[in-house]
């Protein structure tokens, strides 16, 4: 075996990974467990790559192209209240990319971040990736999986850099207001840390609104705001992303993307401003296939004894299985085996999610049929 350091040693198992992949080669199995939409992308960018597949062999300056940023700063203060200027802004290979960048620049060896748990699973290995140390801020669902800002102050310490939200939620669905938010904006203030935000499904919301934390009053210099091309517009493969943050912040950013990715793709800049610039309607027409199909799943799995919230954002259904099973990964792994429907155990996202599953529901609506039956059956409910 080849030598491989400590710290790929320390990162857990890519659990997900191998299970997609599993999934996906094999036919008889339904799946619930994608995290990335089921759409293509929109006609318009595809057919626009189609036309600039020969106009994008060079590199794209390293914060992103000129034309992207305006388009974003124009955006972001329409869509998300958050005004700012180009240094502001740093175009990434993707929101991960983003993530992991804002950490190294911010968090040195043994300094803290605080990560919602159960939290999106890349957090805790990217933060332990960089030897940053990732402190979980547990989420309970008799809160609606809400942050508790008493708990929260309970976990600042000396070494806290900064806390991590994420609304809409991936695991959960649940969406932060803005009261809370404005909760936690004093305490990041009152405790000169910075607060993380990563807006990955800021548009893929049912009835409520999202908020931008960074839009509240004084709190550009304490917030870097993350964002993706990969839900909103169903670009994933694309790697587009973007964050926001204070100019010094954004320019160590900036700094070290520059020796990851060196710039993010720039065909996928250039599809980006194109689906920047298409009508509401295309991600819209997504959005309400994705709430007919949250209302379905959510009736489904409560009625067969799943407690289920209803999710207010992203396409992910929560589940209690506790009634049933004390371990979320061997009833997972026995429904895969028994009834051939894959979900992904609570505990991937972290150890507060054992005792739940996560389903998706960027999956077509009649295999998400298919497959509530067969948990049913599973359940012996039929
Ligand atoms: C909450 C959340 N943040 C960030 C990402 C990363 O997305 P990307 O790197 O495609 O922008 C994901 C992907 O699933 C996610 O669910």
């Amino acid at each position: 075996m080849h030598n491989v350091s400590e710290r790929e040693l320390q990162m857990p198992p890519a659990v997900i990974e191998k299970l997609l992949k599993y999934v996906s080669e094999r036919k008889d199995i339904i799946s619930l467990g994608p995290g990335e939409p089921d759409f293509p992308a929109p006609k318009p960018v595809v057919e626009h790559a189609r036309k600039i597949a020969g106009m994008c062999n060079h590199y794209s300056p390293p914060g992103g192209r000129k034309d992207l940023k305006e388009a974003l700063l124009k955006k972001l203060g329409k869509d998300n209240g958050i005004k700012c200027s180009e240094d502001n802004i740093v175009v990434t290979a993707g929101s991960q990319e983003a993530l992991l960048l804002a950490i190294a620049a911010t968090h040195d060896a043994t300094e803290q971040l605080i990560v919602p748990e159960p939290g999106f699973l890349a957090y805790t290995p990217t933060a332990e990736m960089l030897d940053a140390v990732p402190v979980p801020l547990r989420l309970e669902a008799g809160e609606d999986f809400q942050i508790n800002p008493d708990r929260l102050k309970k976990l600042i310490t000396k070494k806290t850099q900064a806390l991590m939200i994420n609304t809409p939620s991936n695991p959960t669905g649940a969406v932060m207001k803005k009261k809370l938010l404005e909760e936690i904006a004093d305490i990041a203030v009152e405790n000169d840390i910075y607060i993380f935000s990563d807006e990955a499904y800021e548009r893929i919301i049912y009835g409520g609104k999202h908020v931008s934390i960074g839009s509240l009053n004084g709190m550009h210099e304490h917030v870097v705001s993350f964002f993706t091309f990969s839900k909103t517009y169903a670009m994933c493969g694309y790697r587009l992303g973007y964050c926001t943050a204070p100019a010094d912040v954004a320019s160590a950013i900036r700094k070290m993307h520059v020796y990851t990715s060196i710039c993010a793709p720039t065909i996928s800049q250039m599809l980006g401003l194109k689906a920047l610039s298409l009508p509401r309607r295309h991600v819209d027409s997504m959005v309400k296939e994705y709430k007919r199909r949250r209302d379905y799943i959510v009736k489904r799995l409560n009625g067969m004894g799943l407690p289920t919230k209803m999710p207010g954002g992203a396409f992910y259904t929560f589940s209690d299985i506790s009634g049933h099973s004390k371990n979320s990964s061997r009833f997972s792994q026995s429904l895969l085996k028994k009834r051939k429907v894959a979900v992904i155990p609570g505990t991937e996202f972290g150890p507060a999610g054992e005792g739940f599953i996560r389903c998706s529901y960027a999956t077509k609506l009649p295999l998400i049929k298919k497959a509530c039956d067969r948990v049913e059956k599973f359940l012996g409910k039929l």
